[in-house]
């Protein structure tokens, strides 16, 4: 099994990568950290204990940064609502959480694994950047970063850049620079990770406990989307990124040199992909361009599934 970390800002789709990873047998989560992104740091905090009461996991869960290194907080709660989590109701969350900050959590857990790491951010990687600083000397226990973030051709947040990369562009640049293997799972692949109406409504035919309550969710989220973005559907950003974890091949990457604009009026957050090598300098990311659509969304609905049968 895989050794895994998750931070995250749930967030919808945050809430379906978390059942993605808890259900699935080849990962074993170590801990839950998360981070103000979608919500402030308390929401994000609270409903990652809400998803976990949900699905009946008791995992260590560790609050981390309500704001960014540098930056003034921007939340996207015209996408994920007040709550972060709306459109579904949840159990008053019954785990108890860490007492210890997200960073101090991620820096203890990776020095005492007897094996390398996986980290897998879906949030602001301002908790991953903070661990860095802290222990420069865990990057020997991190044996891959695999987030949520940037994009080469696409952006969210604005013309240039993606949510998570926005939002801390200064922690991305210190996680893009820490020589540690990272798998960029980008705009580019995981808009092409669109659950449509028809697969919410699938979702919600199995009538169990935790797909009523992801069904649910992803209706809103989808309106919300379209609202704002046109689309029909629901983008699972997150969720493609702990797929890539479970089963790499479900992703297609290149092996690109990947810098973060941190100054630019315009530009700030953008990833800057070298697609052509015209830079000189050395790649640092697996840059994701596409996946296995079905493939990925089997993962998804067998997860959730499997997640079913514990209140069966
Ligand atoms: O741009 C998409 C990313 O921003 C996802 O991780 C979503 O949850 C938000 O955090
Ligand atoms: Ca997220």
């Amino acid at each position: 099994m895989k050794k895994v970390m998750l931070d995250c800002d749930p967030g919808h789709d945050d809430a379906i990568a978390i059942m993605l990873a808890c259900a699935s047998s080849e990962l074993e989560i170590l801990g839950i950290t998360t981070v103000a992104g979608n919500q402030t740091g308390e929401k994000t905090f609270t409903n990652a204990l809400k998803i976990l009461t949900l699905i009946g996991e008791d995992l260590p869960v560790a609050r981390g940064f309500d704001k960014p290194l540098f930056q003034e907080l921007v939340t996207a709660p015209e996408i994920h609502g007040e709550t972060g989590l709306d459109g579904a109701d949840f159990p008053a969350p019954s785990v108890k959480p860490c007492e210890a900050h997200a960073v101090n959590f991620i820096v203890e857990t990776l020095l005492s694994a007897d094996d390398p790491v996986y980290l897998v951010p879906t949030g602001p990687l301002t908790n991953i950047a903070g661990a860095l600083l802290l222990a420069p000397g865990v990057k020997e226990k991190i044996k891959r970063i695999v987030l949520m973030g940037g994009g080469v051709l696409e952006s969210n947040k604005t013309p240039a850049a993606e949510f998570n990369i926005y939002v801390d562009p200064e922690a991305a640049k210190i996680v893009f620079e820490s020589g540690i293997p990272i798998t960029m799972v980008g705009l580019d692949a995981t808009n092409k990770a669109l659950f449509s109406l028809e697969d919410i409504e699938a979702l919600s035919r199995l009538s169990g406990k935790v797909s009523t309550v992801a069904a649910r969710l992803l209706t809103f989220y989808a309106e919300q989307l379209e609202k704002f973005s046109g689309v029909r559907g629901a983008y699972l950003h997150d969720p493609l990124t702990v797929a890539a974890v479970i089963d790499p091949a479900v992703l297609d990457t290149r092996f690109l040199h990947v810098d973060i604009e941190t100054k630019g009026e315009f530009t700030r957050g953008a990833t800057v992909v070298d697609l052509y090598g015209v830079t000189g300098k050395k790649p640092n990311a697996e840059v994701s361009f596409g996946l296995d659509l079905s493939k990925f969304k089997g993962l998804v609905f067998d997860a959730i599934k499997r997640l079913d049968e514990r209140w069966a």
